[in-house]
């Protein structure tokens, strides 16, 4: 990139208001219990807030579904609250980013409303007549795309829930709307945008069927409408007019986008400034949730390494192991292993100190883990009562489908935020929206805030370390390049001026041996000594030895040569 941009310093923080903090006692998380948590935050060292949606909505979608952009939800507060959330986080150096849903509404948004009646509305979403479905795409919470307008013959499209009919960016006028509210929200204060289901905003010829790829005889409209040619257009008006108009980041939730495609997304000329790659998170399942694959993490790491290697070249990337759509990272990845405390770290660390920007989803930072329900009826998740059905249809056995969404329902990271262990984890004084995962009593903020070595103070020394250690260039600027390993063990060096790091990351349960490439020698010391300042790392002190050094089981290790 031609130049260092403003927000590479930045450490996001990634926030479900409606399972953070409840403040008035209804069971729901809310924008004044975010605020009474800010001190909570600037002590972790994150500096930017990711809110996940809290404008005016039906919440079929918890929000997703939006039907008053320019409105605070009432069960998260007022906008004098959403200002004093602005104000009270820049006074202790955190920035708020808002989540841009703008690929579609609520079917409760006026505009929605007045296009049944009025053609001027009437062109901002996708209108159909017809006496049937006019093709066969199954949108991603399942049934069709299309949804009858009822007493007429006429479909409106939708890639997610009938509750959230798709806008139509083919409109001008809508896309002017978006652009005006974008400048709004900009000159509140709000200082960056993630931008969700970015890569559907341009819609596939609708007469076009596909191949069924299900019982349902219906085809994944995400096999045909993500990442469509011309979309580019819309994106860069996007930027131009909206995201230009003050310096903001802007995340791209981009599922599917073309590799050839991907530099247009991000870098100097990109539509967005960073953008979250999907693939080496998918990668233990096959199409649905209902289809586990096995994945190694030899395999975890060449892809991780694969997005790092093709972005460098242009932009940087948007680093994660959570968010709200994901299970949780310590149950996905350490399978067996998601209470031992030293995976955790190794796991969090592995990510952190790769090239790009590290985003944080709340409560990763205690090491939380997925929970078990016995029923659907205990799931409160779209995607999971979809393939409950699903799987009922492909003739599964329901227990077997029950265990398939105990390890991937996107309820696992909205579980409450447990801060304390009274009843209800000090989220809230009456029982939550949604259960806690069982385990709160052990695993809460307050307990680990006194622990030295708890997760959450490893996550707080990391993060200074990374924003402000002595090599905060390196992490920050420097180049990366993957390391060969024979083990379960994540690898890559990063560089930056005369700075050279190797990192080592042992995900595994086994001691290892790795070659370092070169000689290694610390600054006047042996490298066996301890106290050494040339090396980083988790566990005991590493044993390093020539061109050798050993790993302990779950261990991490970074070495300056
Ligand atoms: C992606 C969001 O992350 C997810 O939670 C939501 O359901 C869909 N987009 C639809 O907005
Ligand atoms: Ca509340």
């Amino acid at each position: 990139m031609k130049n260092i941009p403003w927000w590479i310093n930045e450490v996001v923080y990634q926030i479900y208001p409606k399972s953070f903090k409840d403040s008035n006692g209804d069971g729901i998380g809310d924008l004044q219990g975010i605020i009474e948590k800010l001190d909570y935050l600037q002590e972790l060292g994150i500096t930017m807030i990711w809110l996940s949606p809290c404008f005016r909505s039906p919440m079929v979608d918890n929000g997703y579904d939006i039907s008053d952009y320019r409105a605070i939800a009432p069960e998260f507060g007022s906008m004098e609250d959403m200002d004093e959330l602005i104000r009270e986080a820049g006074e202790r150096g955190i920035k708020i980013m808002l989540d841009l849903v703008i690929n579609h509404s609520s079917d409760e948004h006026r505009w929605f409303i007045k296009a049944k009646t009025e053609p001027a509305y009437r062109e901002y979403y996708h209108f159909l007549e017809g006496d049937k479905e006019p093709n066969n795409w199954r949108s991603i919470f399942g049934g069709s795309v299309w949804e009858k307008v009822p007493g007429k013959d006429e479909y409106y499209y939708h890639t997610f829930h009938r509750k959230q009919p798709d806008l139509n960016w083919d409109s001008p006028s809508l896309r002017r709307e978006i652009i005006d509210m974008v400048r709004w929200w900009l000159d509140k204060g709000i200082a960056g945008f993630r931008v969700d289901a970015i890569t559907f905003l341009k819609k596939e010829d609708f007469s076009r069927n596909g191949i069924p790829d299900g019982v349902d005889g219906r085809v994944d409209v995400g096999s045909f409408g993500r990442d469509v040619e011309g979309i580019g257009d819309y994106l860069s008006q996007l930027r131009k007019e909206g995201f230009s108009y003050r310096p903001c980041l802007t995340v791209a939730e981009a599922y599917g986008v073309k590799e050839e495609n991907r530099k247009n997304y991000i870098g100097d000329e990109g539509y967005f400034d960073l953008m979250f790659d999907f693939e080496p998170t998918e990668l233990d399942f096959e199409d649905t949730w209902l289809h586990p694959r096995n994945w190694t993490i030899r395999e975890w790491g060449q892809q991780l390494m694969k997005v790092q290697m093709e972005t460098q070249p242009y932009g940087f990337c948007a680093n994660f192991l959570e968010n709200h759509d994901q299970p949780r990272a310590a149950s996905k990845y350490l399978r067996g292993n998601a209470h031992n405390p030293e995976a955790v770290k190794t796991l969090g660390a592995m990510y952190f100190f790769m090239r790009g920007l590290p985003f944080l989803y709340q409560g990763q930072e205690l090491g939380l883990v997925n929970f078990r329900r016995e029923k659907i009826e205990e799931f409160d998740d779209l995607s999971s009562y979809d393939l409950w059905e699903r799987g009922l249809e492909e003739g599964m056995d329901p227990d077997r489908i029950l265990a398939m969404l105990n390890l991937r329902s996107r309820d696992h990271g909205r579980t409450p935020f447990p801060w304390n262990n009274d009843r209800y984890g000090g989220f809230s004084q009456v029982r939550p929206w949604l259960a806690m995962t069982r385990e709160y009593p052990e695993a809460n903020a307050e307990a680990q805030k006194k622990d030295p070595e708890s997760i959450l103070s490893f996550y707080r020394e990391m993060i200074a370390f990374r924003q402000k250690g002595k090599w905060k260039d390196c992490f920050l600027l420097g180049s990366i390049a993957p390391l060969e390993s024979p083990n379960e063990v994540i690898a890559y060096s990063r560089e930056y001026g005369n700075i050279r790091l190797y990192c080592w990351f042992n995900l595994s349960d086994k001691p290892v041996e790795e070659t370092i490439p070169g000689d290694f020698s610390g600054e006047g010391k042996k490298e066996e000594d301890e106290g050494n300042p040339e090396i980083w790392h988790t566990g005991p002190w590493p044993r390093i030895s020539g061109e050798k050094v050993f790993l302990a089981p779950w261990q991490s290790l970074i070495l300056r040569r």
